[in-house]
């Protein structure tokens, strides 16, 4: 049997993860064997802190091809340690890793350096950069070292470099450069070795603010771009949530956690994960489809403005979403207009969709919706790349998820819609005063309802008011 995938899914492929960690452990101090036996057996760090550090716990995860796979702790829970291990600067005490199907525990320095110098490019917290070159030489340095041709390399530092936003300083020195251009040429280093994969330890954290968030958005730019799987390691949760595809937390050792950020935030798995989370800034990491509701008030424009005028009165809503073919969402209808095309007889829904809700994709940050939601008196509509509604983001929801309250109301959905303001029993009189033998009017149960005369004068009010404000 066939399927078809998601339009997003990833493009099923026999290539190998990108790295692949198998119960690895790294023991600082004597008896290392020893200590891993120990800590398979169920013995903690503690115990285990006569012999000396274990620094990595049975860490077992991929990291897939394209990620950007964070890795995040407090100080000293192991995560420098555990980079070091995937690029082969440390030996693994126990357990393996796998570079692009290829096994680097265990090989000898020799094919470890090849694979290294193939596969992964590294960047550090303090640049690293060689004082005395400038930057298309540091830049170019991995290629030096791989002996690629001056014109060739010089060639490919200027393209990395003008890639990072540093044309223009080839010739500069790094002492002439700020922290930010600094970590640039870092960043134009590795790419100019032009590996499959990136480690950054700490990559941003000399920064100050602002320049980090920038390096942050460039990094996300450049990956999309050029493919790369990343590891990055951080401690700052900000920057783990808004850069991690996944995330890794560790505590003493051990990753206690795998997952994405909405999956950490939404669901840690200790306490020691909500506390670290809990004050995390919400609106920068969830996006609208963490939040999306289902709408209800949601019709087929082909169903006519009978139909709509049902809804509204079903769900004393003052507006329906009208979606076309395929679910997509062709505008919203109000009460006032689809009331109009009723007792005018019109059949047909289309001069009343008028477009003046808000819309968002599903990865727009809460951030960004908070904007959008106060600007208007409808939820915002969430739609996919080809318009298709998902669903709706009402105002209390968004301010719920900003303040990491429930809106769980006990299966009672949320009221998304703003109340109609026209009486019930103008609808349901309208419908049955122009009821054309469909389903309406045979229902039996309402055909007695009479015209209030408030809820007629009511709706004259109301159409000379919308009558006025298009004047
Ligand atoms: N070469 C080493 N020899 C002995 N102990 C080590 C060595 N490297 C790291 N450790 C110990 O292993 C533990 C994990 O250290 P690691 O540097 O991996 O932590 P980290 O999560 O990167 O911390 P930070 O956020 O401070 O960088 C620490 O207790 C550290 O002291
Ligand atoms: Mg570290």
């Amino acid at each position: 049997m066939t399927h078809t995938p998601a339009a997003n899914a990833p493009i099923p492929t026999t290539e190998p993860p990108a790295l692949e960690v198998r119960n690895l452990f790294k023991f600082f101090g004597r008896r290392a064997g020893e200590a891993v036996s120990r800590l398979r057996a169920g013995a903690t760090r503690d115990e285990l802190a006569g012999l000396g550090t274990a620094a990595v716990i049975d860490a077992d995860f991929d990291v897939r091809r394209g990620e950007i796979f964070v890795v995040m702790g407090l100080s000293g829970s192991g995560k420098s340690t555990l980079i070091r291990t995937l690029n082969g600067l440390l030996e693994p005490t126990s357990g393996t890793i796998t570079v692009a199907g290829e096994r680097i525990s265990g090989i000898s320095p020799k094919r470890l350096r090849d694979v290294r110098r193939r596969r992964i490019s590294m960047v550090f917290q303090h640049f690293a950069l060689l004082p005395h070159r400038t930057v298309l030489d540091n830049a170019a340095y991995a290629l030096e070292v791989q002996g690629v041709p001056l014109a060739e390399r010089t060639e490919r530092a200027r393209t990395v470099l003008e890639r990072v936003g540093l044309a223009g300083w080839e010739d500069k020195l790094p002492d002439e450069l700020s922290g930010g251009m600094k970590q640039r040429v870092g960043l134009a280093r590795a790419l100019a070795a032009d590996t499959d994969i990136l480690l950054m330890d700490e990559a941003f954290s000399a920064l100050d603010p602002l320049i980090r968030r920038e390096m942050q958005e460039q990094l996300i730019e450049l990956q999309q771009e050029l493919g790369k799987t990343i590891v990055f390691i951080t401690h700052d949760l900000n920057e783990a949530m808004f850069l991690g595809d996944r995330i890794a937390v560790m505590r003493d050792g051990r990753i206690v956690q795998l997952g994405t950020a909405e999956e950490i935030l939404t669901d840690p798995a200790d306490d020691y994960v909500a506390q670290f989370v809990q004050d995390v800034d919400r609106a920068r990491v969830l996006t609208a489809s963490n939040v999306v509701e289902q709408a209800r008030a949601v019709m087929s424009a082909s169903a006519g403005p009978r139909a709509a005028l049902r809804i509204m009165r079903d769900l004393q809503t003052s507006v329906v979403y009208v979606v076309g073919g395929g679910r997509r969402l062709l505008g919203v209808v109000r009460d006032r207009d689809v009331l109009k095309l009723v007792r005018n007889g019109v059949t047909t829904l289309d001069s009343a969709i008028g477009d003046d809700h808000p819309v968002v994709g599903p990865d727009e940050l809460l951030s960004d919706l908070l904007g959008t939601s106060v600007e208007s008196d409808l939820p915002i509509a969430v739609v996919d790349d080809q318009q298709r509604l998902l669903g709706v983001v009402p105002r209390v929801t968004l301010l719920a998820a900003l303040g990491n309250v429930s809106t769980d109301t006990g299966g009672q959905p949320v009221i998304e819609l703003p109340h109609t303001t026209i009486p019930m029993d103008v609808f349901t009189e309208t419908l049955h005063s122009t009821a054309d033998g469909d389903a309406e009017s045979s229902a039996g149960h309402e055909a007695s309802v009479t015209v209030p005369a408030t809820g007629a004068a009511e709706l004259d009010e109301a159409d000379a008011t919308s009558e006025r404000s298009h004047a």
